[in-house]
């Protein structure tokens, strides 16, 4: 059944204190819960408490210290009724007997490779308690944890150790106790056998945090990037935002069985391993950059999150739009900004703009769900961060900040809202954003069109903005957004223009304010015909639609002062030229050499770092390509399209670009830093075209794998083999499997570059791989490596047209459902762009999803998924 918003009511009762005591034993782990529980001031005498309970069984229950008789409560799988509670502040006992081991969902108490571990968000501490599990919640929590010294010498939990000691029998204790009242999402425990690093933090008032990362014995060496991470962010938080660390401890735990990537539980921060552990031979350029991101992300929720937190799961957005914000801020300053706002665009097109144009689009601040699980997506996270970014374009850095000031000041402690968000920003700031909240409310990406004319005669330039939005499920018409354009004039010479006097619209500094549906505005006193460079940053998630030829993109490609935009009118010619030529329609040769000349330019040019001219040269993605073609579309067209394109880009420059590729080859040894990994991106950008453009390209590929001597280097060697399916491409990926065979996280990047490869025996590898007896088929790292890679980055394959590739999933999500529904619903995402497809292939696609719903009982998880996509 559907949950909405409109629905929300406080809790008659609340929750005052927790005491939780947890005994775990090799067999079971036994959970006594001591709630201090009120009713509120407005509850009648005799309204019964419901209590969230997720497949546990009662073992005992008290209230004041006495039994409970039978009458006085029920229990079954959803939960725990005490049918009239008393009508004053009261303790309650209750006794749960849990089997970690068994649980295989990796919601609540589960054990990863012999540690126990929790996680909790949304909804999965009613499967440790009954409790009131909702983040409106909110309590401190003291936590005792017993449990055999000697597979269980670690023992932790939020906030701080107050106590431990030896409980005989081989058992040992941990008490811990988190002062900051916080909802049940936000509980965690760990209890293992794990090794540890440590280190500390002296925060901006003089205390001393003491920092510890802890892992599986033996990869303590893998920790140190993310530490020096961790202590990177804890500075930045204090520099940028004013907000200091507030406990003596801060945990970090990696563990190799998790649903996604980490979680900010308070004080104890538990990790997807592959987000933590680093080395050079084992893990790219890429993945130090996400260990950073996402170390960051966690411990920025501990003011965007867990100081204020969410009143409802429908404010998700509330804590991941902002606390992605802050971590793109964070890597911006700790990078190169252009490069990062770059990539998050790139991600943003990729992920975010398919989900809000097809059947799974929803607003950033949804109003209703069937499962809550399936609305942690990239709508709520990234482009909730777009939104934050375009308050902050408004209203200016310093603006922004007062909000944010303000933000802390109000609301910390609360479980609180969107509107409570926006409404710090109008109050610091003397504005009214009621329009603006429209994009918390509203789905689908806002296309705007760009139109424009000179008068020489008059020296008036006008430029007319207009927006629309596509319909999405529920949401058939929609108000205009308020749209902010950052923008500038670009003169013949590309020096910027200058203009006497602008009317017709709201322009704050070099900030269009786009509000109604079509804004013309008229600059006086404009010398000569100046071009238009708009959303520069990428000011707006908004599709821009514009008739600007091609010379004029490549114009502003070499000649923009915003290098976003530079990037970004060179993604635009491309993008052009490729859906059309994936259409049918050819690209002219004149075309091509001049797109070739602006990326030549660009790659030669001493101004720009290595990274962004990567970022230049690397064309769309399939994806991006078949968004802008929009409907009827066929994913071989466009892979032909696009490999075409190459060849024309590269053939007559080939040898040129070879040569700047073995410039690039760096002879010190290995750094994460930003400049060796710009360098590496580059070097591995032209490869990529060499493979895909030239006929020896195969055997460069082939060799810079035998002599790389770090983990970016190989892996690229491998993935652009298998993407192109060159003729060594089996041998290296032959390679790759043995020689990392035994690790787990380099497996998962063999599984992946398989996965992607887009030859015609792909769906059969992926088959046997499946099958083979020693896949580990409960851990999510594995499976969405192998499955959410697929249907995801292969459309040529996932999309076949004779449907071996939907049946193949099906298959495999049928099975996956049984034992961890998130995990498959989060596959099943990938049939989200079936009605953008040509027919026979969306036909197909189709049939796969309605029989896989025929077929098998599915979960709540994986039957909303599919309901939404066949629209019901
Ligand atoms: N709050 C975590 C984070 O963004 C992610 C939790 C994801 N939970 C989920 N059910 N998908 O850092
Ligand atoms: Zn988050």
């Amino acid at each position: 059944h559907t949950i909405y918003l409109k629905d929300y009511a406080p809790t008659p009762y609340r929750i005052v204190t927790v005491e939780l005591d947890f005994k775990i034993l090799e067999e079971k782990t036994r959970v006594r819960a001591q709630l201090t529980i009120e009713p509120r001031p407005e509850t009648e005498p005799g309204t019964p408490l419901v209590l969230d309970g997720d497949g546990l069984t009662l073992d005992s229950i008290a209230i004041d210290g006495l039994p409970l008789v039978l009458s006085a409560y029920l229990a079954d799988e959803n939960g725990l009724t005490l049918v009239e509670p008393p009508h004053r502040r009261f303790v309650l006992e209750t006794e749960v007997f849990l089997d970690p081991a068994a649980n295989k969902k990796l919601m609540g108490l589960y054990r990863s490779g012999g540690t126990w571990c929790t996680q909790c968000e949304p909804e999965g501490f009613r499967r440790i308690t009954y409790y009131l599990d909702r983040p409106d919640i909110l309590a401190p929590f003291k936590v005792r944890i017993t449990a055999p010294l000697a597979v269980a010498p670690v023992l932790l939990s939020n906030g701080n150790l107050i106590d431990k000691g030896d409980a005989g029998d081989g058992l040992h204790f941990a008490l811990w106790e988190d002062p900051f009242p916080k909802p049940s999402y936000l509980f965690a425990l760990v209890a293992g056998n794990l090794g540890s690093i440590t280190d500390s933090f002296t925060t901006m008032s003089g205390r001393k945090v003491d920092l510890a990362i802890y892992c599986t014995h033996g990869k303590e060496s893998e920790c140190l990037y993310a530490m020096d991470s961790l202590k990177r962010s804890m500075a930045w938080d204090e520099r940028r935002f004013g907000r200091e660390y507030d406990l003596d401890v801060f945990n970090i735990v990696a563990v190799s069985d998790f649903n996604f990537g980490a979680m900010e539980n308070k004080g104890l921060n538990i990790f997807n391993d592959k987000l933590v552990f680093a080395s050079p031979e084992t893990a790219s350029d890429a993945n130090y950059g996400n260990i950073e991101r996402v170390i960051a992300h966690e411990y920025f929720h501990n003011w965007t999150g867990d100081r204020i937190t969410c009143r409802d799961w429908f404010q998700l957005c509330l804590k991941e739009g902002l606390t992605v914000y802050r971590d793109q801020e964070f890597s911006s300053d700790e990078r190169s900004r252009p490069v990062q706002r770059i990539h998050d665009v790139q991600n943003l097109r990729t992920l975010q703009f398919p989900e809000d144009g097809g059947p799974l689009a929803h607003p950033p601040r949804p109003d209703r769900y069937r499962e809550i699980n399936n609305f942690y997506t990239t709508t709520v996270y990234e482009k909730g961060s777009e939104i934050v970014r375009m308050l902050s374009t408004l209203l200016g850095e310093a603006g922004f900040r007062k909000g944010m000031d303000l933000y802390f000041e109000r609301h910390d402690g609360d479980a609180t809202t969107i509107e409570a968000f926006i409404k710090v920003f109008e109050d610091a700031n003397g504005v009214d954003l009621a329009q603006f909240a429209q994009w918390y409310l509203q789905a689908g990406t806002p296309e705007v069109t760009v139109s424009d004319e000179y008068d020489s005669a008059t020296q008036t330039y006008r430029l007319n903005l207009s927006q629309k939005t596509k319909p999405t499920p529920n949401q058939p018409d929609k108000p205009p957004f308020v749209i902010p354009v950052r923008f500038g004039l670009v003169g013949p010479n590309g020096s910027p223009m200058g203009w006497s006097g602008v009317s017709g619209g709201t322009v704050q500094e070099d900030v269009i304010v786009l509000d109604e549906e079509s804004v013309t505005l008229t600059f006086t006193g404009v010398a000569n015909k100046p071009v238009p460079s708009l959303f520069r940053g990428f000011s707006a998630p908004v599709r821009v639609v514009s008739n600007m030829d091609l010379e004029t993109l490549l114009f502003l490609a070499r000649h923009d002062s915003d290098p976003f935009n530079r990037w970004d009118a060179l993604q635009t010619a491309a993008t052009r030229l490729l859906s059309e030529g994936a259409q049918g329609r050819a690209w002219t040769g004149d075309a091509v050499d001049a797109l070739r000349d602006a990326l030549v330019e660009t790659v030669q040019d001493p101004s720009l770092d290595d990274a962004f001219k990567a970022q230049a040269i690397s064309l769309p993605g399939e994806g991006v390509i078949a968004r802008q073609i929009g409907e009827n579309v066929d994913p071989d067209a466009v892979a032909r399209a696009r490999r075409q394109m190459i060849r024309e880009l590269v053939a007559p420059v080939g040898a040129a670009l070879e040569r700047r590729y073995e410039e690039l080859t760096i002879s010190d040894p290995y750094s994460p830093d930003a400049a060796q990994a710009g360098r590496r991106s580059l070097r591995n950008g032209l490869l990529s075209l060499l493979v895909a453009g030239t006929e020896t390209g195969g055997q460069l590929a082939a060799r810079q794998y035998e002599t790389a001597s770090n983990m970016t280097d190989r892996y690229a060697a491998m993935a652009i083999s298998a993407h192109n399916w060159t003729g060594e491409a089996p041998a290296l990926l032959g390679d790759f499997r043995t020689r990392f065979a035994g690790d787990p996280l380099v497996f998962d990047k063999w599984l992946t570059a398989s996965a992607q490869a887009p030859d015609d025996g792909v769906v059969e590898r992926i088959r046997a791989t499946l099958a083979a007896p020693d896949f580990p088929r409960t851990n999510p790292n594995r499976l969405r490596s192998l499955l959410a890679s697929f249907v995801m980055s292969n459309p040529v394959q996932f999309a076949r047209a004779d449907g071996a590739g939907y049946a193949m999933v099906t298959e495999a999500v049928a099975e996956i459902d049984k034992v961890n529904p998130q995990v498959a619903s989060r596959i099943l995402t990938g049939f989200r762009t079936l009605p953008s497809l040509e027919s026979a292939r969306q036909a197909a696609g189709r049939s796969a999803l309605e029989a896989l719903r025929a077929q098998h009982k599915l979960s709540r998880n994986s039957s909303d998924i599919i309901d939404r996509i066949l629209g019901n």
